[in-house]
């Protein structure tokens, strides 16, 4: 059994589809949410899962505090992987490094970025792409490195959009391809964990 962990610092709607398909999964199982925010919508998601939900502020702690004690966490959990979806901040090398599969060259950290990447690094995306009615709009799950939003990438698509109707239509067109691809990687973690790709 392949034990994840997700963390989340918003809505949760990736979580959700997330446990979703995980419910149907007998060789991969999620064992914990974690966010770094108090009334993020993710934990009413967990709590409806009735999934461990762990809220662990930075507050006033250091970024190296602040990720040891998820790390503790992970490690309380036997973590294996970990899913992570709209969590805002960004991992230091150390984290990242805890997380290295040698046999894969991979860190074993999964990130889901609302742009096709390498378009649109970064915050906002969704509202970036819709402002300059890009051609390159689509969304991308992919391997956490050092960098930002720079991870090899395990699934990409494209979505189409005549940027008519509102920016909400177009998020809401985004977020619906989000549920589709995240939960199709989550049921393809075997594979992932043997070969580093899909
Ligand atoms: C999603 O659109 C996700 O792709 C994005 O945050 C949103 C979280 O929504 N992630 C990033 O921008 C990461 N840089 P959710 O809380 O409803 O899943």
């Amino acid at each position: 059994m392949i034990r994840v962990a997700i963390m989340a610092s918003g809505t949760g709607t990736n979580a959700k589809a997330l446990l979703k398909a995980e419910s149907e999964l007998s060789d991969v199982s999620v064992e914990l949410v974690i966010t770094d925010k108090i009334d993020a919508g993710v934990i009413e998601i967990s709590k409806s899962f009735s999934k461990p939900i762990e809220v662990i502020e930075k507050k006033e702690s250091t970024k190296t505090e602040h990720e040891s004690r998820i790390k503790k966490t992970l490690k309380d959990y036997k973590i294996d992987w970990i899913f992570l979806a709209g969590y805002m901040r960004i991992l230091s090398s150390d984290f990242i490094d805890s997380f290295f599969d040698s046999n894969i060259q991979q860190s074993r950290i999964i990130n889901i970025h609302p742009s096709l990447l390498p378009h649109f690094r970064g915050l906002n995306a969704y509202e970036r792409a819709y402002e300059e009615k890009s051609e390159h709009i689509g969304i991308s799950i992919h391997f956490v490195d050092g960098g930002m939003d720079t991870g090899k990438i395990i699934l990409q698509e494209r979505f189409q959009s005549d940027f008519n109707h509102g920016f909400e239509e177009f998020k809401e067109q985004g977020l619906a391809l989000e549920h589709k691809l995240y939960p199709h990687v989550l049921k393809n973690l075997p594979l992932i964990q043997q070969k580093g790709h899909l």
